[in-house]
């Protein structure tokens, strides 16, 4: 039995999707009416972090686990290990992120990732990290300035990113969850070429075959439209990221998905092209 925490979130959602079918599947979430995966033997149990009772239902009897935490400054991944072990899981593979690797990045999400992997490493269990890049999916942020006004806002809009396609990540979580050998294996995760902000913009427009504009956000309205959707600790701790990005420290490219998936890791234009109905 494998458990599937985040599976109603971007890459959590892929990895059930995944293994319903062939894969005895069990599935953590506080929102069951969206975990709705097809297959012979997928179960769902409500509860979450916070609930230990949830927690241990959902644990018992389960050999591998994918996790993901999105609470920043919350202890979510020791209470779901404390659990794991409890119930006797052999294996975790947590969603991590690439930012743990660079030294010059301190902000309050990436110390807060290093803290949940050095408790993955020292929870006793088998682990596999994976380190992904920035998500394409992050562009979905934009659909709706590009619905009602054909404009793309961004910070930085020349500085690269080798941004990775969701689904990628979740192909090498279910390598990861049902091949042998990934125990204490360590994958940063790109895509296959970094892009900028302005390239991601014609990407669109051309999927979507209509004009957009590009507008250069500044740091004051960047902030401000930061502040709009997060607390203000997370929206400097963005601001921090972006400012890594534009020094440079996002462009490499890696060949994990490549090398563990045995084809190219997906583009930018294919994963605009497989969602333009999000931006339309
Ligand atoms: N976005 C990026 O560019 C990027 C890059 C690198 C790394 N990451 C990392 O990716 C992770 C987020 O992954 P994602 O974007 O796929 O997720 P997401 O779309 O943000 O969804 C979050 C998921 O976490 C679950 N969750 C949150 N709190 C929970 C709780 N208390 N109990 C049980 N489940 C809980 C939610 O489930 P329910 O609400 O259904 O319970 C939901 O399925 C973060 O750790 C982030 O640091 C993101």
């Amino acid at each position: 039995m494998i458990l599937v925490t985040g599976a109603t979130g971007t890459v959590g959602r892929e990895v059930a999707r995944l293994l319903a079918p062939g894969r005895p599947l069990r599935i953590l979430t506080r929102r069951p009416e969206l975990a709705t995966f097809q297959g012979p033997d997928v179960t769902v149990v409500r509860g979450g972090f916070t609930d230990p009772e949830s927690l241990h239902r959902a644990l018992t009897g389960v050999r591998a686990a994918f996790l993901v935490t999105n609470q920043v400054g919350e202890e979510d991944d020791a209470r779901f290990i404390d659990a794991a072990r409890a119930c006797g899981v052999r294996h975790l593979v947590k969603l991590s992120a690439a930012a743990v690797e660079d030294p010059e990045a301190d902000d309050l999400i990436t110390r807060w990732q290093r803290e949940n992997e050095r408790t993955v490493r020292e929870s006793g269990l088998a682990w596999t990290l994976l380190r992904p890049r920035s998500f394409m999916s992050n562009t979905l942020s934009w659909a709706p300035a590009i619905r009602s006004e054909g404009v793309v806002r961004a910070l930085h809009g020349e500085s690269a990113n080798a941004c990775v396609d969701p689904r990628d990540i979740a192909e090498v979580a279910v390598h990861a969850l049902t091949q042998d050998g990934q125990e204490g294996r360590v994958h940063a995760l790109s895509g296959p070429e970094p892009v900028t902000a302005l390239e991601q913009t014609a990407v669109l427009s051309k999927v979507l075959g209509r004009p957009l504009r590009f507008e250069e956000l500044g740091p004051e309205r960047a902030r401000s439209a930061l502040l709009d959707r997060y607390p203000e600790v997370i929206a400097e701790a963005l601001l921090h990221s972006a400012g890594r990005q534009r020094a440079g420290a996002k462009a490499r490219v890696n060949s994990a998905v490549p090398a563990l998936l045995g084809r190219p890791a997906r583009t930018f234009d294919t994963w605009a092209a497989d969602h333009a109905q999000a931006f339309a």
